[in-house]
């Protein structure tokens, strides 16, 4: 219960990754503001979590507006009394052209999404994280397309950007009471992948630990970084990654 009579605010957890989150930081007793710009799932994983005996309500909020951002933290500050966590999980990326073929609009879009979306939250967060501190945390969900040339473009320039981020605020706001660390998770099996998943275990097989991630593995490590357990750790970039940028890399380079 490493979360008993903390609040915590997790985007992108109507889905996947965020919803695995939500409802393991409510399980370690957080309240937790479900937020998603997919409302009626963003409330679904708030009533799975009150169902189960947890504390939570769900919130709609695009990350992508600043208006929506600063509207549903604070909030959301207001209904759980303080902020002690804020977890980014929304993000993703979706298909593009070749190069010559790309416009500006949607190479922005995928920044705005995966990269503004975070800054947006965190500029929002920081006043009650800080307020709320020593011991606040931000946990932010990049990818290991922002370690190794690979992916999307944008995609990859957005999750890189999320490790200098991540730094800068680590850095300046420590003395503050609040840590900021980010999450580099391989293929992780959430919608987006499971509609890909025909090809017998091939993906599998490049991952030294012989499997694709579930999003608990990416809960797990988010409950750790967020905790008084990780109260020494701030400015890194975790991979979580059944260590594929160990050994078989290449291969799923090669594969594209
Ligand atoms: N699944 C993977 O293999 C994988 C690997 C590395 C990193 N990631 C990252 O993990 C995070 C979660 O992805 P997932 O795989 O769970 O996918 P997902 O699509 O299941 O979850 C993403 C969630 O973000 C929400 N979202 C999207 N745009 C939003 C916006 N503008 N405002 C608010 N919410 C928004 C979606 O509604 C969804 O609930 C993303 O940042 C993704 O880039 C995923």
């Amino acid at each position: 219960m490493r979360f008993e009579g903390q609040a915590i605010y997790v985007t992108g957890a109507g889905h996947g990754i965020g919803r695995a989150t939500a409802l393991r930081l409510a399980a370690e007793g957080g309240s937790i503001a479900v937020s998603d710009i997919d409302g009626p799932a963003a409330e679904a994983v708030a009533a799975e979590i009150v169902a189960s005996g947890g504390r939570a309500f769900g919130t709609t909020c695009d990350v992508t507006s600043r208006d929506a951002v600063d509207a549903s933290i604070a909030d959301a500050v207001g209904r759980l009394g303080q902020l002690n966590v804020l977890v980014n999980t929304a993000g993703g990326d979706w298909n593009e052209p070749a190069l010559g073929e790309i416009p500006d609009e949607l190479f922005d879009r995928k920044i705005d999404v995966n990269l503004t979306g975070v800054f947006r939250c965190v500029r929002a967060a920081l006043p009650a994280l800080i307020a709320a501190g020593p011991g606040s945390s931000v946990v932010t969900i990049g990818s290991i397309n922002g370690n190794w040339a690979f992916g999307g473009y944008a995609y990859s320039a957005a999750k890189a950007g999320l490790e200098i981020l991540t730094k800068n605020l680590a850095a300046r706001y420590g003395s503050q009471g609040v840590r900021f660390n980010l999450i580099s998770p391989g293929t992780i099996r959430t919608r987006n992948w499971t509609v890909r998943e025909d090809d017998g275990g091939k993906r599998a097989r490049k991952y030294p630990l012989g499997r694709i991630g579930e999003p608990e593995d990416i809960a797990a490590a988010v409950a750790f970084l967020a905790s008084a357990d990780a109260s020494w750790i701030t400015g890194i970039n975790l991979p979580v990654e059944g260590g594929i940028m160990t050994g078989g890399l290449h291969d799923l380079i090669m594969e594209g």
